[in-house]
């Protein structure tokens, strides 16, 4: 069980932010499988002050959509400050601010990940946002630069300092990316040095693996990111085996067809078809991983510009021996 506010997550899984894949039809989607508390994309808090179109489109959310995270990139307290205000008034149920993206466009900013290397200004930017925020304020962090500088437990103390309500800690440094082994190690370190909630992330890619962080680490809840991408069903599979300790058989191809098509039609409402079946298509990808034939099927969805060219290619998939 995990509280953030007066908002408590049962199964203590929640839905990462993904840019570039955690939009409305994506969170949506991992709803009905049984996610409770999802994350919009990381969006840049000066983008959002400055009211660019494309950031407001990614905050788009309706009334099932909930609860809900918002998280900002930013490193200046002025600015997230400004862009606080401009979230109060919009329908999310905490504000996250992201010390953890690893890209090098956003580092080289000082933002993301790079914010680790100065944590007195992590705490300021913390203190600005909570004093600020109608809802609670949480931080994603990496478990520090590089393998020479593994800070977060100062980090996380700061953040607690500042008033965050918790701490979401991806177990590896920014120059890992996104390989290399998990340091739980780290993340329990964190787990013993704060109060807050401490939710862990990190290669929770199925039931057991979540299991594993939440055993090895102590952690008040998990974050599910690329496990989720063409497998929905890791919410309830986690739940299952969290609660039973039994997971439930895994879909079958029918199952999984009938998703495929289910989330290519939520896309294409959203996006409309153009951009949705281009979208779509890395979905295609993720979802038909492993079943027969997908290598061949997944090069001509990779092709696919219309909607019913993309049904075609799953009906295709279904049909496979
Ligand atoms: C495509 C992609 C996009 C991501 N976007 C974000 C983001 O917007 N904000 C963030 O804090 N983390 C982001 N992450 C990191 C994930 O939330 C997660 O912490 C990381 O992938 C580790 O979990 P995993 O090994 O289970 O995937 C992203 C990861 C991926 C693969």
């Amino acid at each position: 069980m995990f509280r953030l506010g007066n908002i408590t997550i049962n199964s203590g899984c929640l839905l990462a932010p993904l840019a570039g894949i955690s939009d409305l039809p994506f969170r949506m989607l991992n709803r009905s499988f049984g996610c409770e508390y999802a994350f919009i994309e990381m969006v840049s808090a000066r983008a959002l002050v400055f009211t660019n179109r494309n950031t407001l489109k990614m905050l788009d959310s309706n009334k099932e959509d909930r609860p809900l995270g918002l998280q900002l990139l930013g490193n200046d307290p002025e600015v997230m400050a400004r862009a606080v205000d401009i979230v109060n008034s919009m329908p999310v149920d905490s504000i996250d601010l992201n010390a953890a993206c690893p890209v090098s466009k956003v580092t080289g900013r000082g933002e993301g990940s790079a914010m680790l290397r100065d944590p007195l200004n992590i705490e300021a930017v913390l203190r600005v946002m909570v004093e600020r925020s109608v809802v609670p304020v949480t931080v994603k962090i990496r478990t520090g630069w590089d393998s020479g500088s593994l800070n977060a437990v100062e980090v996380a103390k700061r953040a607690e300092q500042a008033g965050a309500s918790a701490v979401f800690v991806h177990g590896r440094t920014r120059q890992q990316g996104y390989s290399g082994m998990v340091d739980y190690a780290a993340i329990e370190k964190i787990k013993k040095n704060v109060t807050i909630p401490v939710a862990g992330s990190g290669d929770v890619l199925s039931a057991d693996l979540a299991k594993k962080m939440f055993d090895e680490t102590g952690c008040d809840a998990v974050m599910i990111a690329r496990g989720a991408l063409g497998n929905p069903w890791i919410f309830r599979e986690t739940d299952a085996y969290l609660t039973t300790g039994a997971v439930p058989a895994k879909p079958e191809k029918s199952d999984i067809c009938l998703t495929m098509k289910r989330h290519l039609d939520m896309m294409c409402g959203y996006h409309g078809e153009e951009q949705a079946v281009k979208m779509f298509r890395k979905f295609f990808g993720w979802y038909s991983k492993g079943l027969p034939g997908s290598h061949a099927l997944k090069s001509s969805a990779f092709k696919a510009c219309k909607r019913d060219g993309m049904l075609m290619l799953i009906d295709e998939l279904m049909g496979q021996k």
